[in-house]
């Protein structure tokens, strides 16, 4: 196989598995990563691209370790071929979850501001405004709907619009091209083509806001670029991974809504307690198995030694699960059960250390608005269809329902 030599002094390393992208259903476990986390805290896989393997962390303490350790490195993996999920692999300059410190910080500083939670505070009443009139319109077309067409996909997408300062002429442009980057059945041609041409509407806009005072991102990087803080295409860079991050949004409330709605005794404690769904959320955004496998690799730059004692030789591929660390028995009593009480709820489903996700408080947000305004104005709400025969994306790197057939 492709697989390196073990690491020195690592004759009982732990095997190579296989870790394939697997065809799961609803909001089931990976089994496969069950597998890994049962093997022990710090395993070997090989992911269906790339190239050899990498070492694989499960557990909630390895997790952190890892994450929050300037001994790992982003930036190292632009230059290999890691083994890896995603059959592509283009890192852009100025992408977040590529760069290291201190780069990350100044790649960041620009954007300071825009996501804050007092940011989001401001945002909110227009965040409600979108979402209210989506599900106007849900409502004047009377049941059933699809949820993911008509609310789950275009609330993040429009609220993120307004975040970045999309002008109104152009977000029909500007979504029509997200739309088609996120989508698997418009083939990898179509999203290829709709990312060049986003990104050369996103290189336009910053460019035309070098003199801007606003408060939007693309202002913000139009601004820092005019001061040289950060370059051009760094700028660009930025700003697509955020313009299409809403995704997350879709997805995660996607599995989040399917859970309330066939769960009754979930959606019960939803309803009877309205006031306390904040840790509710927490919970189910801890449980739900929001990816498929892993994300992004780091590589050792020095050797490091995991909770097991396991020695992670430098130059080594790292991946972490965060997934596995949200259910690890350790730090979660009952890790498999959705426990509305759970406290503390410490969970990762946001990441941890220096790419803890920069759009969480604006995925937080959407989520709160969206389980209260649809609870709030669709007292009714059920599933359309049986829970068996929603369908799920497939071949995916974030798992979600690909269409939530609902009534009221
Ligand atoms: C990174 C989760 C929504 C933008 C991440 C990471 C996770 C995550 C686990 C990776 C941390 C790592 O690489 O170690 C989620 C979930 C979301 C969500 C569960 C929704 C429920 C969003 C939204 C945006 C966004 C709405 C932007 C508008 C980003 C960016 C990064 C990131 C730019 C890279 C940060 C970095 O590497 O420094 N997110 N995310 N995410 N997320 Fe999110």
């Amino acid at each position: 196989g492709t697989a390196g030599p073990l690491p020195p002094g690592c004759e009982a390393a732990p095997p190579v598995r296989d870790w394939p992208a697997l065809e799961l259903a609803g909001t089931d476990f990976d089994p496969v990563l069950a597998d890994l986390m049962r093997e022990g805290p710090v395993t070997r896989i090989r992911l269906p691209h790339g190239e050899g393997w990498a070492w694989l962390a499960t557990r909630y303490e390895d997790v952190r370790t890892v994450t929050n350790d300037p001994r790992f490195s982003r930036a190292e993996v632009t230059r290999r071929q890691v083994t890896r999920l995603a059959p592509h692999f283009k890192p852009r300059p100025g992408s977040l979850a590529w760069a290291d410190q201190p780069d990350h910080n100044r790649l960041r500083k620009p954007l300071a501001g825009a996501f804050t939670v007092g940011a989001m505070k401001r945002l909110r009443p227009r965040a409600q405004g979108i979402l209210d009139a989506l599900v106007d319109g849900v409502l004047r077309d009377g049941p059933p709907a699809d949820l993911v067409e008509r609310v789950l996909e275009p609330f993040p997408i429009t609220v993120v619009s307004e975040v970045m300062g999309v002008p109104e002429a152009d977000r029909e442009r500007v979504h029509a091209w997200t739309r088609q980057i996120i989508s698997t059945s418009g083939g990898a041609e179509a999203a290829e083509t709709a990312k060049q041409r986003l990104y050369g509407w996103i290189t336009e806009t910053v460019r035309a806001r070098a003199g801007s005072t606003g408060e939007d991102v693309y202002s913000l990087l139009g601004a820092a670029v005019a001061r040289a803080e950060i370059g051009e295409e760094e700028a660009v860079g930025l700003a697509g991974p955020l313009q299409i991050g809403g995704e997350a949004v879709t997805h995660n409330c996607g599995q989040m809504l399917f859970l309330m709605l066939t769960r009754p005794e979930l959606m019960a404690r939803m309803r009877e307690r309205p006031a306390e769904r904040g840790p509710v959320l927490d919970e189910l955004l801890r449980w739900i198995p929001h990816r498929s496998t892993v994300g992004l690799a780091r590589i050792a730059l020095q050797d490091v030694e995991l909770s097991d004692g396991t020695r992670i030789p430098a130059g080594d591929p790292v991946y972490v699960s965060y997934l596995a660390g949200n259910r690890d028995p350790a730090v979660f009593p009952d890790p498999d059960r959705i426990l509305p009480d759970r406290d503390p709820n410490p969970h990762l489903a946001f990441g941890h250390g220096t790419h803890y996700c920069t759009g969480a408080v604006l995925a937080r947000l959407q989520t709160e608005l969206l389980v209260d305004t649809l609870l709030e104005r669709l007292p009714e709400l059920r599933l359309a269809v049986p829970a068996e025969d929603v369908e799920w994306r497939r071949r995916t790197m974030i798992r979600g329902p690909r269409t939530l057939p609902v009534t009221w």
